[in-house]
């Protein structure tokens, strides 16, 4: 390796020499991949064989889709390792220890399992922002991940219990990503995430709507689960919730009690795909409703607006009501007024 790059070292020496040149594009023509022309710089720092390290962007690694079975060497300068599309089946402890400039593990579309992953894989990576897991075989979330991660994806795995102290001190995460894994109860393992922003639980088995979830969350996507009910209080907690999607679930009306979506900040309410048979009252200020594979059968306006004057009216914008048990001639007339901001409403 070294003499390879002694020679090609040489070969810079004058880059006029078109024959010189030549050698060096025909070193690199054999060993597959475009080595950085300033790599003399690097001679401790190198490149696995498995990967490449680009000269544009030298902190970076790709080793994607590769039939990769296990992590290659990643050297310290490492910022950004791209892992994803092999066949990784596990990490042992201290394949990262070296690498503590990390700041992205793509880790997506492997093998990996719970049980052949080192309790103390990333646990020293004190710079990590995104760590990808999703579409792996993990039936736990990884212990000891640093606290530094703002974007966590763990999608498209096995997990069915989420231990209480999996997110402890996880103050920076910002997007978790939880979908597509066998989860039933979350119990209170999201609630010190203070800078939670979006929290992706769809296609889980939950049948209630997490409690203790961090007061400041925008995007609670909860689709694709047996919800039955919602406590009354949900929305009220939670005021910086504008958007919430509960579609594909077993919601009731009996099981929302009447105010719940009555409140100001909520910008967008997914409720398709459930059995509702009546339209909830909603906020005022709510955007965009989508109620379509309802049971829906009468078209209330009062569920939009108590009362309907030149000042007051809804702020809807997007209204979808199809495949429930209403035609047009279900609309009233009022609808004009209450609805007078609505761009488009399916029925
Ligand atoms: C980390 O670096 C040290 C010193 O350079 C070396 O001895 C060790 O083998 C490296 N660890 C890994 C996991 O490569
Ligand atoms: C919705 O809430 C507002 C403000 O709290 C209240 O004035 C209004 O009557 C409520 N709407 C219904 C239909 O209960
Ligand atoms: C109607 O809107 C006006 C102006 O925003 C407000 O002062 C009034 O309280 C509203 N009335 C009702 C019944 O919501």
């Amino acid at each position: 390796m070294r003499m390879v790059v002694l020679l090609i070292v040489a070969g810079l020496v004058d880059l006029s020499f078109p024959q010189r040149l030549s050698a060096v594009q025909w070193l690199n023509y054999l060993r597959n991949r475009h080595r950085p022309l300033m790599w003399a710089e690097r001679l401790d720092d190198e490149c696995p064989l498995e990967c490449d390290c680009p000269a544009s962007f030298p902190v970076a690694m790709y080793c994607h889709s590769r039939n990769l079975q296990h992590i290659p060497y990643v050297p310290s300068r490492i910022k950004y390792v791209y892992l994803q599309r092999n066949q990784i089946t596990g990490i042992q402890d201290g394949v990262f220890d070296n690498a503590t400039s990390l700041i992205w593990i793509m880790l997506h579309q492997n093998q990996l399992s719970s049980d052949r992953l080192g309790k103390n894989v990333f646990s020293k990576l004190k710079n990590l922002d995104r760590l990808y897991l999703d579409n792996n075989e993990l039936t736990r979330v990884p212990p000891n991940l640093p606290k530094s991660i703002k974007d966590l994806r763990l999608g498209h795995n096995k997990i069915a219990k989420i231990q209480s102290s999996a997110f402890e001190g996880m103050y920076d995460l910002a997007t978790l990503h939880l979908q597509a894994n066998h989860i039933e109860d979350v119990g209170g393992a999201f609630k010190g995430l203070k800078s939670l922003n979006v929290l992706d639980l769809r296609k889980n088995k939950l049948k209630k709507i997490p409690y203790n979830l961090p007061e400041i969350l925008h995007q609670l996507y909860l689709e694709f689960n047996h919800i039955e009910s919602i406590p009354a209080d949900f929305l009220t907690m939670y005021p910086n919730l504008q958007f919430v999607r509960l579609a594909h679930n077993k919601l009731t009306n009996e099981g929302i009690p009447p105010n719940t979506f009555n409140v100001s900040g909520l910008v967008e309410l997914d409720l398709s795909h459930n059995k509702l048979k009546k339209i909830p009252t909603v906020s005022k200020s709510l955007e965009n409703l989508y109620l379509q594979a309802n049971q829906i059968n009468e078209f209330s306006l009062s569920s939009f607006c108590d009362v309907v004057d030149m000042m007051n009216y809804s702020q809807l914008k997007v209204l979808r009501m199809e495949g429930n048990k209403i035609s047009a001639k279900d609309v009233p007339a009022k609808a004009v007024y209450c609805l007078r901001l609505a761009v488009s409403i399916h029925l």
